[in-house]
């Protein structure tokens, strides 16, 4: 790790794209993750927590603290994503039995106690459902001075995924990205438009197998199952890798190009609710409220996975 290296807590649901982020997160030099977060999404809270666990084992970073979240919306009904990631949410390869435990403080007092005890600000990178950044926006506005950013993968400035208009994420909890998107704290939205772009073409999957140990094996796995899930949902030939984007963003910033807009995210909305409403072209007159990546560097993208991918794995 750099010394320039930025500090993240990345709160996932993993879910394949949130494994390979963070392992994105543990292989990169540029970024320190001071802990990991979970959440209902892909699967169950349980499940994701267990994924999280054995990721991390896989990762040799047992260290890192887990601290379990929510469990549901902050309204509404949860809808899982096991129709993409499977039974256990993380499908596919047998996965290390986890050599840690979670933390035995839960997701929000874990965030806050991070965000206190660092030097300098915390970046929150959020990857699944984003109700565990919320609840901390809404019961720990003390730590918040501590917050650098919130980067976000969620949302899109085009259609949907789960639903024709809502993308997963922001679907799954539309109130939780409103506390977020009006809380005054700088953001980042790394939508569907983004990561439409990062797919796991069959050149990329390879080039992971060919990494020289288990991790890169493992990876690689996982794209083939999260693949044939996208071709028999979405008819995908590849599987966009949504969540690495986000933690990409932050170690190549210019290779993600940004534009400044307001956001808006539909909550009464009978068919649309979870859309999320970026207006591009300053049509409301209204001041921006986040950065909307809209451009990547996809050679840039994947030499950087795979890169970090070999650190873990050769480590
Ligand atoms: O829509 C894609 C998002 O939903 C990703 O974060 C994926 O892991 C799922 O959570
Ligand atoms: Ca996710």
């Amino acid at each position: 790790m750099s010394s320039t290296a930025v500090p993240i807590i990345l709160d996932c649901d993993p879910g394949h794209d949130d494994a390979i982020a963070i392992l994105l997160a543990l292989g990169s030099p540029s970024i320190d993750l001071l802990g990991v977060t979970t959440t209902f999404g892909n699967c169950s809270l349980a499940d994701a927590t267990r994924n999280a666990l054995q990721v991390l084992t896989l990762g040799g970073a047992t260290h890192v603290p887990v601290g379990q979240g929510a469990s549901g919306p902050l309204a509404g009904t949860a809808e899982l994503g096991n129709y993409v990631h499977g039974v256990s949410g993380l499908d596919g390869p047998a996965m290390p039995a986890p050599a840690c435990d979670v933390d035995e403080r839960g997701a929000v007092q874990l965030m806050a106690d991070l965000l206190s005890g660092s030097a300098v600000p915390v970046t929150l990178v959020a990857t699944g459902p984003i109700t565990n950044v919320a609840a901390l926006i809404q019961d720990r506005p003390d730590v918040l001075p501590r917050v650098r950013e919130i980067v976000f993968m969620g949302g899109s400035t085009e259609r949907g995924n789960h639903s024709p208009y809502a993308e997963f994420n922001t679907y799954s909890d539309p109130e939780a990205l409103e506390v977020v998107l009006s809380a005054g704290l700088p953001v980042t939205m790394v939508g569907l438009n983004l990561t439409h772009q990062a797919l796991a073409t069959p050149d990329v999957v390879a080039a992971m197998r060919a990494l020289p140990h288990e991790v890169g094996r493992i990876a690689s796995e996982w794209m083939g199952f999260f693949g044939s899930s996208y071709s028999r949902v979405w008819n995908f030939d590849a599987p966009p890798v949504h969540d690495p984007c986000a933690v990409f963003q932050l170690i190549e910033p210019e290779a993600v190009r940004c534009v400044d807009a307001f956001v808006a995210v539909e909550t009464a909305g009978t068919w649309t609710r979870g859309a999320t409403a970026v207006d591009l072209f300053h049509r409301w007159g209204r001041d921006a409220n986040a950065r909307v990546a809209v451009e990547l560097d996809v050679e840039s993208y994947w030499s950087t996975v795979l890169a970090a991918l070999d650190v873990v794995g050769g480590a």
